[in-house]
C-alpha cells in the first residue's frame, strides 16, 4: 500500500486528547479521531503511531523487534526475509475459557459462549486497560477484511502496543493508507483495541514477549467492538482473524437480515478452485476444526491418475459468503495471508505450503537449527542432531524420544497468500467466487463414513450442526474425545448457536424461494482408524478422489448409494488410478455401525437439549426421521 512513512508523535506526560496525537492529514473521520484519542487517554502510551502499511514501516518494525530480542532474523541464504519469534511459554495459543461474547442478554451469546453482562465486563475492561500501555508505543492498525472495495468486505481499525501484532496484521490483512480513503467521513468499521497488558516503568528494561497472566477476549457484538488484554498470540491478538472475521462478522451477517432481507455467511471455512482436465471449474468451501488439516486441503496437489485436473486456493482458514442478485452465494477470504500450524507440515503433506513458507515468513515457537533455519515436528522424518527449542534450550533427537518437543504444537507461520504457489487468479477479486458445494469434517476414528452427500439443504445443515470433532494434542482437554463443534464455529459463533442453524436454515430457505440452485452439502471424514489406531485413508492429495466424486455428483456424472444419512460413493463410483487401495479397506471407512450411530444420535440429542430454548423444530424433525430410519 502507499509508502508514505508513518505519522509518529510522543507524549511526556501521556495526557492525551482529540488535538495532541499527530493524526495524519488522511485520516478525516472524527469517530475514529476521538476514539483513538479516548483509548489513548486510557491506555496511556508514551508514545503514538498512525501506521501506514508501507514496506519501511514493516521493516523498520520487524528492525526493532530483533534489537529487543522479540524476532530473531533467520539466514537469509536459507530463508530470506523470515524471523522467528518464541512467545512467553504462558502464551502459545487461543484462549477460549477467556474469552467471551457479551450482548445485553445472555440467551442472546447462548450456551455455547462465556457471556458477562456488558456492563460489568465494560468496567472490568476498562479497569485492566487503564494506564496499560505506559511506556509502550500504540500503534493505529488501519485493515480491511476482504478485498479493498469489495461489497462483501468491511473494514477495521486495531489499537496495539505489540509491533508483532502490527507487522503480523500487515501480512494477515489488507493493511494501510487506503483503508482510510475508503472510510472517508462516516464510514463504519469494527473498533478493535488491544494490549498486551504490560506497561513498562520508566528505566525498567522490556521482556521479549510482554503479555499478562490475565487474559480477556471480549467482543460486544451489538455494538461490534472487540477489546483484547494480555495476550499477544495469533488468534488473541490479531484481531482480525476470529474476533472480527468469524465471532463478529457472523453476529453482523445475522444482523443485515434485518436490512437486505436475506444477510449472509461469516464461516470458519477454507475456499478452494477446482478446474477439471476439460476446463470447468468450481469452488467449494469447506469448515474443519482447527488442527484437521484445512491449510493442507485448500492446497492439495492432485495425485498420479489425475492429471490435468488443478486445486487452487482462495482461502485457508475463513469465508465471508453473501447472496449475489443473481442467487448465488459468493464468497471471499477476509484475509490476505496464512496463520497456519506448522507441525506436521513438509513437502509430502503439503508442497504448497512448504514453498510459501521459503521466504518472508515470520514462524512463531518453531526451533531453531544450527545454520540459522528453523525446524519443527514432522518438516523431515530424521530431526536434525542439534537444535534450539522453541523455548531457548539445546535440543536433541533424544529429547525428542523422551517426549519433548523441539517446536510447540500450536507453532505457527505467518505468510502472504500471495507466496503461495496454488493461488487462485481470483482469489483478490471483489466480486469472490460463485459456492457449488460446502464440506463439513471433523477428525473421527470411527462411525462417520469417508464421504456423504445431504440429500437436501435441511439435512445438510443437520450433518453440519451435529459435526464433532476428537480433540488433538494441540487442542485443549482429553486426547481422543468427540467434541461437538457445529459447522466448526463452536469457538467462533459470535452469537446463540441454535439462532445459528436458524439462520443457515432461513438464509437456504429464502434462496430456494427466489429459485437459486444451491451449494449441495457434504460430510467428510478423512480420520477413520484400524485395530492399531492407524489411519486407514490415506488423506493429503488422496483427499482428490474424494473431490473429484463431488465434482462429477454437481455435474450429474457420479452415481453414489443412498444409505440411512444421505447418498456416499460405491467402491465402483470412486476414480482408483494411481493408489492402490482395495476393497475391504474401503469397506473400513464407509460401513455405517448401527450401535455406534444410535449413540451418536445419543450426542446430537444431548446438544439439541443444550440449545433447546431456542433449536429449530426442522433440526428435530429431521433427528426424529433419521433415527427412523435407522431403526427400520
Ligand atoms: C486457527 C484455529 O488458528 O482454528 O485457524 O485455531
Ligand atoms: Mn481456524
Amino acid at each position: 500500500m502507499n509508502a508514505q512513512s508513518a505519522a509518529s508523535v510522543v507524549s511526556p506526560t501521556p495526557v492525551w486528547n482529540a488535538a495532541n496525537l499527530g493524526a495524519p492529514a488522511h485520516v478525516c473521520h472524527r469517530g475514529v479521531i476521538e476514539w483513538v484519542a479516548s483509548i489513548a487517554a486510557l491506555a496511556q502510551p508514551e508514545r503514538i503511531v498512525w501506521c501506514d502499511g508501507s514496506d519501511e514501516e514493516y521493516r523498520r518494525l520487524c528492525d526493532q523487534m530483533v534489537a529487543a530480542g522479540t524476532l530473531r532474523p533467520l539466514n537469509p541464504e536459507k530463508r530470506p526475509g523470515s524471523y522467528l519469534a518464541w512467545s512467553d511459554p504462558s502464551d502459545v495459543a487461543r484462549v477460549e475459557d477467556r474469552t467471551f461474547v457479551c450482548p445485553a442478554r445472555g440467551e442472546d451469546a447462548g450456551p455455547t459462549n462465556n457471556w458477562v453482562d456488558p456492563r460489568e465486563m465494560r468496567t472490568t475492561m476498562r479497569g485492566l486497560f487503564q494506564g496499560a500501555m505506559r511506556g509502550r508505543t500504540l500503534y493505529v492498525v488501519p485493515f480491511s477484511m476482504g478485498p479493498l472495495g469489495s461489497p462483501i468486505a468491511h473494514l477495521g481499525i486495531e489499537l496495539t502496543d505489540s509491533p508483532y501484532v502490527v507487522v503480523s496484521m500487515r501480512t494477515m490483512t489488507r493493511m494501510g493508507r487506503l483503508v482510510y480513503d475508503l472510510l472517508g467521513e462516516l464510514g463504519a468499521y469494527v473498533p478493535c483495541v488491544h494490549t498486551v497488558g504490560a506497561p513498562l516503568a520508566p528505566g525498567v528494561a522490556d521482556v521479549a514477549w510482554p503479555c499478562n497472566p490475565a487474559k480477556y477476549i471480549v467482543h460486544y457484538p451489538e455494538t461490534r467492538e472487540i477489546w483484547s488484554f494480555g495476550s499477544g498470540y495469533g488468534g488473541n491478538a490479531l484481531l482480525g482473524k476470529k474476533c472480527f472475521a468469524l465471532r463478529i462478522a457472523s453476529t453482523m451477517g445475522r444482523q443485515d437480515v434485518a436490512a437486505d432481507g436475506e444477510g449472509w455467511l461469516a464461516e470458519h471455512m477454507l475456499i478452494l478452485g477446482v478446474t477439471s482436465p476439460e476446463g470447468r471449474k468450481y469452488h467449494i468451501a469447506a469448515a474443519f476444526p482447527s488442527a484437521c488439516g484445512k491449510t493442507n486441503f485448500a492446497m492439495l496437489i492432485p495425485p498420479q491418475g489425475f492429471e490435468g485436473w488443478r486445486v487452487t486456493t482462495i482461502g485457508d482458514d475463513i469465508a465471508w459468503i453473501k447472496p449475489s442478485p443473481d442467487g448465488r452465494l459468493r464468497a471471499i477470504n477476509p484475509e490476505a495471508g496464512y496463520f497456519g500450524v506448522a507441525p506436521g507440515t513438509n513437502t509430502r503433506t503439503n508442497p504448497n505450503c512448504m514453498a510459501s513458507l521459503r521466504e518472508n515468513t515470520i514462524f512463531t515457537n518453531v526451533a531453531l537449527t544450527d545454520d540459522g533455519d528453523v525446524w519443527w515436528e514432522g518438516m523431515t522424518d530424521t530431526p536434525p542432531d542439534h537444535l534450539i527449542d522453541w523455548q531457548g534450550r539445546d535440543w536433541s533427537p533424544a529429547d525428542g524420544k523422551a517426549g519433548r518437543k523441539a517446536a510447540h504444537p500450536n507453532a505457527r507461520f505467518t505468510v502472504a497468500a500471495t507466496q503461495n504457489p496454488a493461488i487462485d487468479p481470483a482469489w483478490d477479486s471483489v466480486e469472490g467466487v460463485a459456492i457449488d458445494a460446502f464440506i463439513f469434517g471433523g477428525r473421527r476414528s470411527s462411525t462417520v463414513p469417508l464421504v456423504t452427500e445431504a440429500r437436501n439443504w435441511v439435512e445438510g445443515v443437520y450433518m453440519a450442526a451435529t459435526m464433532g470433532s476428537e480433540t488433538t494434542a494441540a487442542a485443549m482437554g482429553q486426547q481422543g474425545v468427540v467434541r461437538r463443534d457445529p459447522f466448526a464455529m463452536l469457538p467462533f459463533c459470535g452469537y446463540n448457536m441454535a439462532d445459528y442453524f436458524r439462520h443457515w436454515l432461513e438464509l437456504g430457505g429464502k434462496l430456494a424461494a427466489r429459485g437459486s440452485v444451491l451449494p449441495r452439502i457434504y460430510c467428510v471424514n478423512w480420520f477413520r482408524t484400524d485395530e492399531n489406531g492407524r489411519f486407514v485413508w490415506p488423506g493429503f492429495g488422496e483427499n482428490m478422489r474424494v473431490l473429484r466424486w463431488i465434482v462429477e455428483r454437481l455435474e450429474g456424472r457420479a452415481e453414489g448409494g443412498e444409505h440411512v444419512f444421505g447418498i456416499s460413493p460405491r467402491y465402483r463410483d470412486l476414480h482408483w488410478s494411481g493408489l492402490v487401495f482395495p476393497e475391504e479397506q474401503f469397506a473400513r471407512i464407509t460401513s455405517i455401525d448401527l450401535a455406534a450411530w444410535r449413540e451418536e444420535f445419543r450426542l446430537h440429542g444431548e446438544l439439541f437439549d443444550s440449545l433447546a430454548q431456542r433449536m429449530p423444530a426442522e433440526l428435530l424433525a429431521v433427528k426424529r426421521d433419521l433415527e427412523h430410519k435407522l431403526a427400520a
